[in-house]
């Protein structure tokens, strides 16, 4: 296991009907801009109405119609009105994208980081890491997937040059997220199926790479990853779309897979996810559809790296015993391809109904934007060449 330091301030606040704690939260004395997306925050399930009551003390004003793959130009928008508004404090109401968009915004916004073109200076030149400061937020998490409730991490899109950017700053972790499984009901299958394996392969992105003797850290992956297939089949059956513990289990195990625990102590991969950005920028393929479409064509070219591993993935989490470790690696990326098609979630390009002409498109954009060196291992482009072509 290698040395490391855990950090996470945010404050968890778990449960149905915790939005009424709102108000407890948030000090009277701040002006809340409340960010969101579109229809089902107003309409759908009422989340609008439950936080405009438990904010009724306190000066509020909202800024909707953030996109999935949140644009850059409504956090600049977002911005401008945070300015003129004198807002103080951002509470995001939505899934990752919301809550990323909140959190660049937040660096955005602050007058003392002194920023001008905040595209071209925090992420084109990479300088996020310079701000000094951002404005305090927090979030109400209505989509579990992305653990950007508890993490620092923020990706941003900017659809009119087809690009797609991320960043970790630990000035962006909000102060606190509330996460009432109940404010799931609501979401559509592909959503529920969309999120279940992205924090699943954000689990893999942690998990599978050497064996670092990481018992512990190795236990909680496992025991994420079990979770999340068991209720990942349970919840599509009966009417299990609305069952409590169901839904509460798979949203637990969103947060716990990217919130810095399961990731102290080992060596991190995120080769899945950096290719994975580059497709949806292409394609406007959502995020997890990419990864169910790139893990197994990157676990097939990476194997002799990845097979103790795999072998071990297979054992423990699928319950698959093989003669040897070889049979047993490659039955693991097996079981990981008819896990992810029983969520209808596609393994190739053909089966998500895009072209071969992505691959050059993404190929080019990961060489432009330095992206040379990926994963543990530090694979170059032609190896992510060789990744996006098996996937074809
Ligand atoms: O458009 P609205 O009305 O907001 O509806 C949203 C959106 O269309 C809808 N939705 C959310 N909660 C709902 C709901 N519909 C009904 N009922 C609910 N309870 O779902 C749609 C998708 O939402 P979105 O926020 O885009 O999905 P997700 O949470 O998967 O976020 C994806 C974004 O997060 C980034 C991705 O790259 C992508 O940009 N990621 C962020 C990470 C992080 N911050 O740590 C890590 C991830 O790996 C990921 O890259
Ligand atoms: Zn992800």
């Amino acid at each position: 296991m290698n040395n490391f330091e855990f950090y996470n301030p945010t404050k968890l606040l778990f449960g149905e009907n915790q939005i009424q704690q709102l108000a407890n939260l948030i000090p009277a004395s701040e002006k809340v801009m409340i960010l969101y997306g579109g229809d089902f925050v107003l309409s759908k399930n009422g989340i609008m109405e439950q936080v405009r009551k438990a904010l009724h003390k306190h000066d509020i004003v909202e800024f909707g119609g953030i996109v999935a793959n949140p644009d850059y130009d409504s956090c600049v928008a977002a911005t401008e009105k945070i300015h003129k508004e004198k807002v103080t404090f951002l509470l995001a109401v939505g899934g990752g994208s919301v809550l990323d968009a909140t959190k660049f915004t937040a660096l955005m916004a602050a007058k003392e980081n002194n920023i001008t073109d905040a595209w071209q200076e925090l992420l084109e030149e990479g300088k996020y890491h310079l701000c000094k400061t951002a404005m305090p937020l927090a979030s109400i998490m209505t989509l579990p997937a992305t653990g950007s409730e508890m993490n620092a991490n923020f990706v941003i899109s900017r659809r009119s040059i087809q690009k797609k950017r991320d960043g970790n700053l630990s000035l962006i972790y909000p102060q606190f997220s509330i996460l009432d499984p109940t404010l799931t009901y609501t979401l559509p299958k592909k959503q529920v199926a969309n999120g279940i394996v992205d924090a699943f392969i954000h689990v893999i992105e942690q998990y599978l790479t050497r064996n670092e003797q990481a018992k512990v850290q190795d236990e909680w992956s496992e025991g994420l990853l079990r979770v999340l297939i068991e209720e990942g089949a349970r919840v599509f059956e009966g009417d299990n779309l609305t069952n409590y513990n169901c839904r509460a289990n798979i949203m637990y195990a969103a947060t716990m897979a990217l919130n810095g625990f399961i990731a102290t102590g080992v060596l991190q991969d995120w080769s899945t996810h950096m290719l994975g950005h580059e497709l949806t920028a292409s394609s406007g393929l959502d995020h997890g559809v990419t990864l169910s479409i790139l893990l197994p064509a990157n676990l097939k070219v990476n194997f002799e790296h990845k097979k103790e591993k795999l072998a071990q993935l297979a054992s423990r989490v699928f319950k698959i015993e093989k003669p040897t470790q070889e049979e047993q690696a490659k039955a693991a990326i097996t079981a990981l391809e008819d896990f992810f098609r029983s969520l209808q979630m596609p393994c190739s390009f053909k089966e998500a109904n895009i072209d071969a002409s992505h691959v050059a498109k993404c190929v080019q954009s990961l060489e432009e934007n330095g992206l040379t060196s990926l994963s543990e291992n530090q694979f170059g482009i032609a190896t992510a060449q060789k990744i996006y072509e098996t996937a074809l």
